[in-house]
């Protein structure tokens, strides 16, 4: 086996040199701030959605709480999720005084289970926030008849989903919201980043307000030769603007996301075969049997015995292996505790799952003999 002598990180962002370069000719243009390069990603983002407007923000964080914002969650409200996920998910919904009601997991897929939706619902319930965990696309058609059933709005969190598809169907060119990141670990990145994927002209008009101070013009427009410089502010917006300098990176990458993917895919499936003899010791993100493409974004997998999680971590650490516990359940965190009075026990499938799952390193530039070390050090742990 190739020696390997380098930490091979959880995730890496791949960027070519001709990106590098744009980024550089933008650093020189003088102009830095949100503008025209950003209006030409967002356009490009609108056509590999189909046509749907996407609106660029600082951050997914920034545009699901905008989203949320949008169709009117507040205090008193529910919206269901899952708790296993990242915290913004969940911090988002609690930001805004509404109370996030998770909903277990199928804890094969690890994807919030569609079945236990209709349950949790109340006459609070504003709306569903299925999240695509790692990649794998949520199964849809249910959460969509429920929501259709119960007057709901879905806000699907896609930041593990660029380039994910759903029976055919590319995650983001149909149904109701979804919010896509760019943060350096994801897919495709603009250094920091995230999109709202929307069909609401008013939705659309306060988003754009709620991401610049509620100024009813862009910055762009006003220090454009021969415009106004004065503006009205008509909403006590944020500021959560993406750059032209972090939109150059984000045009760049999304050319080339789908080749990037097709080379996590192919690294995932090369863990699969390999890990196909110890599936009793470790077991990767099921399989659902709708159509679906996977986007590669994460490489979880649950070890059987949950006591062995943080031991094999750390053997691979020492030997320069990154791993994350990618996700804590985010309902046993203390403020979820204190504030809703969530408890073990709660979601018993996330819990089995979130006791036991890691992610390993998944990313474009990840060479074979460097998968081969982590498969190799990984099933040696087990030996
Ligand atoms: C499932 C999920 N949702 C939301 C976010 C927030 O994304 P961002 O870092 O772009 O705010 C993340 C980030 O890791 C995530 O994993």
């Amino acid at each position: 086996m190739q020696k390997v002598n380098k930490f091979l990180p959880v995730s890496r962002p791949a960027l070519s040199e001709e990106t590098i370069e744009e980024v550089v000719k933008v650093l020189r243009s003088g102009w830095l701030a949100t503008g025209p390069i950003t209006q030409q990603f967002e356009g490009k983002l609108s056509e590999y959605f189909g046509g749907r407007t996407a609106m660029c923000f600082s951050s997914a964080t920034a545009g699901l709480q905008a989203a949320l914002m949008a169709i009117g969650v507040g205090e008193g409200d529910e919206v269901i999720t899952t708790s296993m996920t990242f915290a913004a998910t969940a911090n988002v919904i609690a930001l805004l005084r509404a109370k996030p009601v998770f909903v277990d997991i199928d804890r094969t897929t690890f994807n919030i289970d569609p079945q236990r939706i209709l349950d949790a619902c109340t006459s609070r319930t504003k709306a569903i926030m299925p999240v695509h965990y790692a990649g794998l696309p949520v199964d849809l058609d249910p959460i969509y008849e429920i929501a259709q059933r119960r007057n709901l709005r879905v806000i699907e969190d896609a930041a593990h989903a660029m380039g994910s598809a759903y029976k055919g169907k590319r995650i983001g060119t149909f149904g109701d919201i979804q919010v896509f990141s760019f943060h350096p670990i994801k897919n495709m990145t603009s250094g920091e980043g995230g999109c709202v994927v929307s069909n609401s002209p008013a939705e659309q008009r306060f988003l754009n307000l709620q991401r610049f101070h509620g100024i009813d013009r862009s910055i762009w427009d006003r220090f454009s030769k021969n415009a106004s410089c004065y503006y009205d502010v008509v909403y006590p917006g944020s500021k959560s603007n993406m750059s032209d300098l972090q939109s150059i990176l984000g045009i760049h990458q999304l050319k080339e996301v789908e080749q990037l993917n097709a080379k996590r895919r192919t690294l995932a499936d090369r863990y699969r075969i390999a890990f196909a003899d110890v599936v009793d010791k470790i077991v990767p993100q099921g399989i659902p049997s709708y159509d679906f493409v996977h986007s590669g974004h994460l490489f979880p997998i649950c070890v059987a015995d949950a006591s062995s999680k943080d031991d094999l971590m750390s053997f691979l650490k020492e030997n320069f292996i990154g791993t994350t516990p990618y996700y804590q359940p985010v309902h046993l965190f203390s403020y979820y505790r204190d504030t809703f009075g969530y408890k073990e026990g709660d979601l018993e499938h996330t819990e089995y799952v979130g006791k036991r799952i890691i992610s390993i390193p998944l990313y474009p530039t990840l060479e074979n003999y460097e998968q081969d070390y982590i498969i190799d050090t990984i099933k040696k742990f087990f030996r």
